[in-house]
């Protein structure tokens, strides 16, 4: 047994519950090095062939990545990647347990082995590199380290060398990257040898099975990866950084360390979700008071704009003005909601507003919105405003605002932020991803930090695991969410795209997805009916409350007009369900099919269950065990209707209720795209 191996067993004779101390071995001749996973499932296998470096992936004995290449090209230098050697290897073992302050889950453990690879070229100039590998029994982490050393000092890297070769052409979920709309983009599954140029994270489902994940955990100061394919080569991806506006990917100094590149591992769908593979690669928080994030719900003054019966910019159908904000907050405290959200409050969204990058004010508002009289009515009423800051990719008008506009915010009690990034680079010409826009989201993190502010950011850059750091980086959006269905010709989000997003963008992070609208049609207050190819939303009732309990948010909106709810007995189940979880159960699971998931609720003994269908009808038997044996709830079930269609039938909902236990069963029926939403609560 190798020492690597007889360290591993130690720790699990001893049981050992904290980190092991670092054992640091010499490496004399240059064998592959080996590094499996708690369970012994997943290995990882790091070697030196012709003085590169490979790594490869296996479970339960099967490949899963093929040796692939790791390293790095540096402006006006050789690459990073030949002539290795192996000068030393260390290796720890890490099991703890640690507390989300709200998330899906409460409790996250952090249970793997770790390889520290130390290599040096063996000719001039002799430069040091380490890569760091971390098996989970969820899949692996590796990342790069420079060390200081006198060989790098600045340096600029215009490619990282990481590759993924893939062990099966497998069926790959994917968005297209380096478009017009970011991560905006309906997802299409096609066999991974056919891929262009795609965003992480990218789900795998390989031909026996496996799920496989690849994505980045801890994007602090480096480029946004994306997935580069393409039929010459084959099963292999490889890391492509976005870039500066020089072509330049990433810029820095040694000591450095770059993200983690990730390979989580599911034997099915269903245990993909929640995914913490990346939390568990990002440093605990660096906040010591907390007490002041909050996760909730909130209505704004947004969808209206979406819909064209209210507009942004002034004039008469200016929708954040005095008197309409006053009834947004007076329905948010009626409902019990936290917040509201107030979009176009701001000057600089006359003319077209995407091109207003230099225009905008983050503190000054149109003269008919009255900002301090409207902070003090909603702190009255124990609501928060959500101030709005689009920034139309103005990145430095915004930074040299930033300062003052949060003060302003944390003296009037506003708490939480949107921050918006339509545009697909910078004025300057970086990348919408790139290493420059990582800094500016980190300037905006710690800002928000200091002034008290929750952050929900749309356009963002892709989750990476921020929140675990910074626990007021709350939710975003980066990907389609429902607004899409607003805008016509588009045609909308397809039946089956929240089935996608839940095996594929959610895996990253919690998601402003805005789901709640009732009026299906958006024909309330604009017209005519549509027709089906008109924009409206391809969906039920039924199905927009499944989507409070499937599309995980901390900040989670009711996005339909105030008026929309009223004598809608549905909308009780959008007043009742939480938005912070103590557990998250998935029950069933098909990437584009369906998804029934369950969550308990954070502080409370209730259980909400959402389920979500494509454009075909389902029924699901689904047996109650998660419930604690023994005790008697109530189910509060909120199902698609007798007839009920997302063409031509969407609004029937039939609202029961039953006793229930852990021995009980329910029959979901879900009409073709259609949902389900159940409170279960104790029954007394
Ligand atoms: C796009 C965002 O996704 C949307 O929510 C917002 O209303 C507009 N930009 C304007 O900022
Ligand atoms: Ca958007």
């Amino acid at each position: 047994m190798n020492t690597w191996l007889r360290c591993r067993t130690l720790a699990f004779t001893l049981g050992l519950m904290a980190a092991m101390p670092i054992v640091i071995h010499r490496v004399a001749a240059q064998e592959p090095l080996r590094l499996v996973s708690p369970d012994g499932r997943n290995e990882v296998t790091a070697e030196i062939r012709g003085g590169r470096l490979y790594y490869s992936l296996q479970r339960d004995g099967r490949a899963v990545v093929e040796p692939s290449r790791l390293g790095f090209v540096f402006r006006g230098e050789p690459p990073l990647g030949e002539g290795l050697q192996v000068v030393g290897t260390a290796t720890n073992t890490v099991d703890q347990t640690w507390r989300q302050p709200w998330g899906e889950v409460e409790e996250v453990r952090d249970h793997h082995n770790e390889l520290r690879i130390s290599l040096t070229e063996e000719t001039a100039p002799g430069r040091q590199l380490v890569v760091v590998f971390r098996a989970f029994n969820d899949g692996v982490g590796f990342r790069y380290e420079l060390p200081e050393q006198p060989e790098i000092g600045d340096f600029e890297i215009t490619e990282e060398l990481t590759e993924f070769a893939m062990a099966d052409d497998a069926r790959a979920w994917w968005i297209p990257a380096f478009q017009m709309n970011r991560y905006e983009y309906l997802y299409r599954a096609s066999p991974l040898s056919t891929l262009d140029t795609v965003h992480t994270p990218l789900t795998l489902e390989f031909r026996d099975g496996l799920h496989v994940v690849i994505h980045e955990a801890n994007l602090v100061d480096y480029a946004g990866m994306t997935l580069i394919g393409g039929p010459e080569q084959n099963r292999t991806l490889r890391a492509y950084l976005a870039p500066w506006n020089d072509g330049v990917k990433v810029r820095g100094r040694t000591p450095f360390v770059t993200p983690w590149r990730t390979i989580q591992l599911a034997d099915r769908a269903v245990d993909l979700a929640p995914s913490v593979l990346g939390l568990n690669l990002n440093p605990p928080s660096a906040l010591d008071d907390v007490s002041w994030i909050r996760p909730m719900k909130y209505v704004g003054i947004w969808w209206g704009m979406h819909i064209g019966t209210m507009t942004w910019s002034s004039g008469p159908r200016h929708g954040a003005t005095t008197e309409n904000t006053r009834r947004y907050i007076d329905f948010a405290a009626e409902n019990g909601f936290g917040g509201v959200l107030v979009e176009g409050w701001n000057i600089g969204w006359d003319g077209n507003w995407i091109e207003n990058a230099d225009l905008f004010s983050f503190t000054q508002p149109y003269p008919d919105y009255d900002l301090q009289a409207l902070a003090a009515y909603a702190r009255e009423r124990d609501v928060g405003l959500i101030g709005h800051n689009e920034t139309s990719m103005g990145i430095a008008n915004y930074e040299r605002q930033l300062e003052d506009a949060f003060k302003l915010y944390n003296e009037l009690g506003i708490h939480a932020v949107k921050t918006g990034y339509v545009g697909d680079e910078t004025a300057e010409g970086h990348a919408h991803h790139g290493q420059y826009m990582v800094r500016h989201w980190r300037k905006v993190v710690e800002a928000a930090a200091r002034y008290g502010i929750m952050l929900n950011v749309h356009e963002p850059i892709k989750d990476t695991g921020e929140r675990r750091t910074y626990p007021h980086m709350m939710t975003r959006e980066g990907s389609r969410g429902q607004e899409y269905n607003a805008w016509a010709g588009d045609g909308g989000n397809p039946p089956e795209h929240e089935t996608i997003l839940f095996f594929t963008r959610m895996l990253a992070g919690p998601m402003d997805f805005t789901p709640g609208v009732f009026d299906i049609l958006i024909e309330s207050q604009t017209g005519a009916p549509r027709n089906p190819q008109q924009s409206r939303i391809r969906t039920t009732v039924a199905k927009q409350l499944a989507l409070y309990v499937v599309l995980y948010s901390p900040l989670q909106m009711a996005a339909d007009l105030p008026a929309n709810y009223d004598n809608q007995p549905a909308f009780q189940f959008i007043r009742d369900v939480a938005v912070d979880w103590e557990d998250t159960r998935v029950l069933e699971g098909k990437i584009g099919d369906y998804v029934v998931v369950a969550r308990r609720e954070r502080d409370g003994d209730d259980w909400y269950l959402g389920a979500i269908t494509d454009e075909e009808a389902r029924t699901f038997e689904i047996p109650l065990w998660f419930l604690p044996q023994g005790r008697d709830y109530v189910a509060e079930i909120y199902a698609d209707g007798a007839g009920a269609h997302w063409r031509d039938n969407p609004f029937p909902v039939d609202i029961s209720s039953r006793p229930v236990d852990a021995r009980s069963h329910l029959t979901l029926q879900l009409a073709p795209g259609g949902g389900q939403a159940i409170r279960i609560r104790p029954a007394n």
